[in-house]
């Protein structure tokens, strides 16, 4: 009987990582925004507002393709400094990411 509750928790646990069509974990949301201030701010520019990458600010990036955008943070872009970010995100994340970024800044 004692088992059912931790059985209960694990599944439950499985349904919020996966059953939100592919949203991240509200945890993996802090380390991905944490991502974007840092590590893309370091190129794109603190309010990503472009330096030695160029603006991801929503009016940059309208009338670009999630796929264009999203394929860009997964393999980089070849001959530029854009790295691949594929090692530390999937492609939920990174589609995640590109909505996070056409949403104008509060
Ligand atoms: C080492 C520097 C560097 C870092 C770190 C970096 N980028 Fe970039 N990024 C670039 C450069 C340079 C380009 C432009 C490539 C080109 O000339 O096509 C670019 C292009 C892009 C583009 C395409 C923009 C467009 O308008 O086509 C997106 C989207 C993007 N980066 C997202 C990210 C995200 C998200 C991160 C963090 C996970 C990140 N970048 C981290 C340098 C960087």
């Amino acid at each position: 009987m004692k088992k059912l509750p931790l059985l209960t928790l694990v599944i439950a646990g499985t349904l919020t990582q996966t059953g939100l069509a592919g949203e991240p974990s509200p945890e993996r949301q802090i380390a991905l925004r944490n991502m974007l201030n840092h590590d893309c701010g370091a190129c794109h520019g603190l309010t990503l507002k472009g330096g030695l990458g160029p603006s991801l600010l929503p009016d940059a990036l309208a009338g670009k393709p999630d796929d264009y955008l999203i394929t860009t943070i997964l393999e980089g872009r070849p001959g530029t400094a854009m790295p691949p970010w594929q090692p530390f995100m999937n492609r939920d994340e990174a589609a995640w990411l590109v909505g996070i970024l056409r949403k104008p800044k509060l």
